[in-house]
């Protein structure tokens, strides 16, 4: 195990936040991040009260924690609403009228929605669901692009106690409605259409495809987006624009329990089935709330802007709810970042004078490829800090992010987490701890993380083994929706009472971390999460293919690219068009983005000879390596040797 997250970086730089960043710091030294953390580690209870305390609760809560292994319960006994915190709560004073949302979409059109208006907005959309009869604890899925209306969806579930399950825009019929059963939605929020790369996505199309033959979903509201056309289903879709005119815009928020469920999101596991990830109102906000607060230095005048598409967990973390439950404007942007040309995060930089950007390593990557001219036609002067999240990123991509974008004055916080954790666990706070390329440095208040061994010891500083987290924090998982010995079997088996991060990472000797990536069967291309079993089963759900091994290949812009080995069944032949048929086939399983790079047919799969596919071979096999290590239980040899042969 431990020769296979060995990290093999050896990176000296150390960058001390700067003189200038540090005075207007909320932490401003290392021995204050310090003595805080010690603080939250020691007596979470006082720690996490305080910053509770700093939102709106129509009930303070009884008990900050209840903790019954893996089942935990935070600020059980207090009530509360998000919206109400994302909203009512700054509309006493001067935030009220501050932008709530900056928007672009990618054609160019743009809004500005102040505290105010959103509210207003939300108010409106809320009575639009009663209207029709979504009830709190219904579950909602919502199949937006990235615009204002996203926001105004989720937010106006929350404001009345209903669930929302965001599906990423680019997941297919298949995916929805797989979601729809899982969770067993009443109620779908779509558009017409939304843009992408100038070519419209038939959102709303793709929603009746996933209806066909019937669901549990009963009403569909449409936003107009793109204006492309689309079929109304005569008693079940109605338009968000004609329900408007039916309510006024007083909702009474329902303040729900603290563990009241907020929304499952959906993330790829182990298995072939996606795992709807349960979050819960009071800790997640205080989660999200305290960690944008400290990690981003917020300020009052600060433009924010998280580039992710709503539909991942950093879009609902870190564009919605991390943001305005702080009363920061949020930027959010529809589209691509090359449209219509490969200047366009620079240009809406510099025309909404961001101060704090939070990007991918793989955009980061994609920009150092297209080549610096295109941030040199831009000022970019009004940036104060920037942000990576999705994936390692590497010392390159780094110093490249502090020296182009940032100029060299602005600090960089690499922050590590999942959706799982709701909100960041491991990253450096700008103004009080010295950063080094590649590394997310040391955990957030209250996260208790370690690298341990197979036998859940801690390992020796340089060591390479699993991290797990020790104690529980706020905006943990509750759940696995509907299957809890899935949550306890996934998350705290392995190590008992521990959670197991999927991740392989090293401590250095100043006790930074340095996370190597997943060690599961979990790919991330492009910072997108995708199970190699779920591309699997997509795989072999075609009626050529008898089996599939699906494994990551580095590669330099993705970070890892998708490999498929394939045996065909019998009567079949292999050919090119054979290829494009299978990447189309898991196109409409899963969705583009879990589309194989590359397709190989194989004879016959490497195999113990208890049956299992040797997924180590077919790495080594598909980065071009030459297989090293242990083939003795290996069942066919000659296997092997065909595979390799087959480029
Ligand atoms: C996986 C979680 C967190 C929101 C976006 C992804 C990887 C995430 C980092 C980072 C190294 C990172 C991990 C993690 N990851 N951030 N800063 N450094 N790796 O959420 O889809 O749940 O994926 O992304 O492998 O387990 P997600």
């Amino acid at each position: 195990m431990a020769e296979n997250i060995e990290s093999h970086l050896v990176e000296k730089r150390v960058f001390k936040p700067a003189k200038g960043f540090v005075k207007g710091a909320r932490v401003k030294s290392l021995e204050q991040y310090r003595r805080m953390y010690r603080e939250s580690i020691t007596r979470p209870d006082k720690f996490w009260a305080r910053e509770a305390g700093e939102l709106v609760w129509e009930r303070r809560w009884k008990s900050v924690l209840k903790w019954k292994v893996p089942f935990a319960q935070w600020f059980a006994g207090g009530k509360l609403n998000v919206s109400v915190n994302c909203l009512d709560r700054h509309l006493g004073g001067p935030t009220r009228n501050k932008a709530a949302i900056l928007w672009e979409g990618e054609p160019g059109d743009k809004r500005a929605l102040t505290f105010q208006q959103l509210h207003r907005d939300v108010c409106r959309f809320a009575n639009v669901l009663k209207r029709n009869k979504i009830r709190k604890g219904d579950r909602v899925i919502i199949y937006l692009p990235t615009i204002p209306e996203a926001a105004i969806a989720m937010l106006a579930c929350t404001r009345i106690g209903a669930v929302h399950s965001v599906v990423f825009g680019g997941f297919s019929a298949d995916s929805i409605r797989d979601r729809i059963a899982d969770c067993g939605a009443v109620a779908v929020i779509t558009a017409d259409g939304g843009y992408r790369r100038g070519a419209i996505v038939p959102l709303k199309k793709n929603v009746d495809d996933a209806l066909h033959g019937g669901t549990s979903i009963k009403r569909v509201i449409v936003f107009r987006r793109a204006g492309n056309d689309i079929h109304i289903e005569e008693g079940r879709d109605v338009w968000w624009h004609r329900e408007l005119e039916y309510v006024d815009a007083h909702c009474p928020a329902v303040a729900v329990d603290s563990e009241h469920p907020l929304y499952i999101l959906y993330t790829s596991g182990s298995t072939g089935k996606p795992k709807g990830i349960l979050h819960t109102t009071g800790g997640y906000l205080v989660g999200i709330y305290s960690t944008m607060k400290y990690v981003f230095d917020l300020r009052d005048e600060d433009v924010y802007w998280c580039t992710a598409d709503i539909g991942w967990v950093t879009g609902h973390s870190y564009v919605v709810y991390g943001p305005l439950a702080n009363g920061t404007t949020t930027l959010m942007y529809e589209g691509a970042p090359n449209w219509p040309e490969p200047d366009r995060f620079w240009r809406i930089i510099e025309e909404y004078g961001v101060n704090i950007l939070y990007t991918a390593p793989t955009a980061i990557r994609a920009f150092i490829r297209w080549g610096d001219q295109w941030l040199k036609k831009h000022d970019l002067s009004s940036l104060r800090l920037l942000g990576s999240v999705g994936e390692p990123i590497n010392p390159e991509a780094w110093m490249w992010y502090r020296d182009k974008v940032g100029g060299g004055r602005c600090p960089i916080v690499d922050t590590w987490w999942q959706t799982e954790t709701g909100a960041i666990m491991i990253t450096p706070l700008p103004g009080a701890i010295p950063t080094k390329p590649g590394s997310a440095t040391l955990p957030f208040f209250g996260v208790d993380a370690a690298v341990v061994d197979e036998k859940g010891n801690e390992v020796s500083a340089n060591v390479g083994g699993r991290l797990i987290i020790r104690q529980p924090w706020p905006s943990m998982l509750r759940s696995i929706y509907g299957d809890k010995e899935r949550y306890k079997k996934q998350y705290w088996s392995e190590f008992k009472g521990r959670y197991l991060t999927g991740d392989g990472a090293r401590r250095d000797k100043d006790g930074y971390f340095w996370i190597v990536g997943r060690i599961d069967d979990v790919l991330n291309v492009a910072g997108h999460r995708l199970g190699t079993s779920e591309i699997e089963s997509a795989l072999v759900s075609h009626p050529s293919v008898a089996e599939a091994a699906v494994v990551g290949r580095p590669d330099e812009l993705k970070g890892q690219s998708v490999v498929a080995f394939v045996t065909v069944k019998g009567s079949v032949t292999v050919s090119t068009s054979l290829k494009t048929e299978l990447r189309e086939h898991v196109g409409i399983h899963i969705g583009a983005i879990a589309k194989p790079d590359e397709i190989r047919f194989a004879e016959a799969l490497p195999k113990t000879r208890s049956g299992k596919i040797m997924r180590r071979l077919l790495k080594e096999v598909a980065s071009g390596k030459t297989v090293t290590g242990d083939t003795t239980t290996l069942e066919d040899l000659s296997v092997l040797a065909k595979l390799s042969a087959e480029e």
